[in-house]
């Protein structure tokens, strides 16, 4: 870079670049699927970074798969248009579309050996037999199977056909990687493991992966942005951040983390701003905190509320309590992490509520 009456100056390339900007990996542009009457995908409008992970999250029946299925081109878009590194791929197979996929269900060929389900996705594209088993041994070394390689899938655990799967789906180096739901079949501590090893192969490889779940842990976990899908629709595309703090909709705050919607609550609820019309009070259930009713008034306390309550339940999550309060006509959710000695109320107990005002959103209803 040269430095030119005291400024920075980039070079020539860098200025062609910033003239010819590189298009997004991957671009849906207002594509509609629809099955029969049915919309499975309406209007959707998303571009994907190269070496993004993108995280489609929403409930079941809102169009995660199709999405897929119609980027992958195992569909075909009733209306609108898919562009790839800024091409249509309207016209191109899905064989073509040079894409990893790990579908929903882990769909490894049951008649071939660990190895040869590896080889599989080389084969088809050509390459020698040396070539491909020198490949298969550094893929199973790195998904930590190589003592595996010879059995057949009915032969190992879920964890172990998941890893596959996602060996498989990496083994040909496509730049892009689909991911329906791949951790749908695995128990609560293998997924989490999981989730560590596909960060990790994100992080090595550099895919740009679309993952489709309807976990939110894991979507939180997983991805630069997320896509919250409502009816084939998208409802919010944001940070993980972002959308947990800044909810567009009263949907996305329940669907991503637990929320406190309070519509009618009874009692006066103070904001900072003046609350749009349209709109309801949201507060997490981790902003609230409980204290016995004669607690002092703590830090902060011309910056907050403080409502009394009476407990209606408790629920024990090992480090966590989660109570429900009644305050007036509403019932809060209260989650808190408890360190030993402290304090924990039972149903009938009398209990001050209190938060900032300024962990209270306004959301559209
Ligand atoms: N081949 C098909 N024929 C007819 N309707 C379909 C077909 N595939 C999907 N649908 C419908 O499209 C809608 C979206 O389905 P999709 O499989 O994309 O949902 P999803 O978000 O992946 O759900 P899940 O979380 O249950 O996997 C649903 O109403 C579904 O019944
Ligand atoms: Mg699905």
């Amino acid at each position: 870079m040269k430095v030119h009456a005291g400024r920075f100056l980039p070079p020539i390339e860098e200025i062609a670049l910033e003239k010819s900007p590189v298009p997004p990996q991957i671009e849906f542009c207002s594509v509609t699927k629809m099955y029969g009457t049915v919309a499975a995908v309406k209007e959707l409008s998303l571009s994907v970074s190269r070496g993004e992970f993108l995280t489609i999250l929403g409930p079941s029946g809102s169009g995660k798969t199709t999405a897929l299925m119609l980027l992958a081109g195992f569909a075909a878009p009733s209306e609108g248009d898919i562009l790839i590194a800024g091409k249509s791929v309207a016209a191109v197979p899905s064989y073509r579309r040079d894409q990893g996929i790990v579908f929903q269900s882990y769909a490894l060929f049951p008649h071939l050996t660990v190895r040869r389900n590896l080889e599989f996705p080389l084969e088809m594209r050509g390459m020698k037999a040396a070539g491909r088993a020198a490949k298969v041994d550094r893929m199973l070394e790195r998904v930590h199977l190589s003592e595996l390689g010879g059995r057949m899938p009915s032969q190992l655990s879920g964890g172990q056909q998941q890893r596959v799967a996602l060996a498989r789906a990496l083994i040909a180096d496509p730049p892009i990687l689909l991911l329906d739901e791949p951790l749908g079949a695995l128990d609560r501590n293998l997924r989490e493991q999981m989730q560590g090893e596909i960060k990790s192969l994100h992080k090595e490889f550099g895919k740009t992966t679309i993952c489709v779940t309807h976990d939110q842990e894991e979507a939180l976990t997983l991805s630069d942005r997320i896509v919250v899908m409502r009816d084939g629709r998208i409802e919010q595309i944001d940070t993980p951040e972002a959308l947990y703090d800044r909810p567009a909709t009263s949907f996305v705050a329940t669907f991503l983390g637990e929320a406190n919607i309070l519509e009618n609550p009874g009692f006066k609820i103070e904001t900072d701003v003046a609350q749009p019309s349209g709109t309801v009070v949201m507060i997490r259930p981790e902003c609230i905190c409980i204290a016995a009713q004669t607690a002092p008034k703590g830090a902060q306390a011309g910056q907050r509320q403080s409502v009394t309550g009476m407990v209606e339940d408790m629920i024990y999550a090992g480090p966590l309590r989660k109570y429900h309060v009644r305050v007036e006509s509403s019932v809060l959710i209260v989650r808190e992490h408890v360190p030993s000695g402290q304090q924990i109320f039972e149903p009938g107990d009398e209990v001050q509520l209190d938060w900032l005002r300024s962990d209270i959103r306004l959301v559209p209803a």
